[in-house]
């Protein structure tokens, strides 16, 4: 099994989070690629059976824009996608707290809950890390098709 972890962190939380996945995913026998948004080719992730999207939210819970142009690049929407991030509740409470993580879950129609982390992952909530990814290796039905390639 193949996926990618496509992430956008400015302070390194939203990286934090990703590596850890990337970590425990490895250790599911996944093989893993990680892409920095904003560093190169977008990749083709049609090619991915899992497709995890990692962001920090900003300007009262509105999602960057490197990650709309990203979404926009991508140009189609996998149904195979997974979505985290880091936000600090310090803006805006509960509400705005990682919005865009709430905005890209319903973006993509993923059948997952968002995972949302406070600033950093390390310590306690890396459990709520480790919870999350095991909901998703479990639960998730999303199988990637691409409708304008699946004849
Ligand atoms: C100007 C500014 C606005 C922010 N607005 C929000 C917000 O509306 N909601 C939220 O959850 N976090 C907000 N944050 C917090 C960041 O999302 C949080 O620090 C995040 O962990 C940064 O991720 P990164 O280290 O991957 O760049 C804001 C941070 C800054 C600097």
């Amino acid at each position: 099994m193949k996926a990618i972890i496509c992430f956008l962190s400015y302070s390194g939380n939203t990286e934090e989070v990703a590596e850890l996945l990337q970590k425990q995913l490895i250790e599911n026998d996944y093989a893993v690629d990680m892409y920095m948004i904003g560093y190169g080719l977008v990749p083709d992730l049609s090619v991915y059976d899992k497709v995890f999207l990692g962001t920090f939210t900003w300007d009262r819970g509105s999602t960057p824009d490197e990650m709309k142009d990203f979404v926009r690049e991508v140009g189609y929407k996998p149904n195979n996608v997974f979505v985290f991030g880091s936000g600090d509740t310090q803006f805006g409470g509960d509400d705005l707290f990682c919005g865009a993580v709430d905005k890209l879950v319903k973006f993509f129609n993923s059948d997952i809950r968002g995972l949302k982390i406070e600033q950093s992952p390390r310590g306690s909530q890396e459990k709520i890390v480790t919870t999350w990814l095991e909901g998703v290796l479990k639960n998730a039905k999303g199988k990637n098709i691409r409708p304008e390639k699946s004849e």
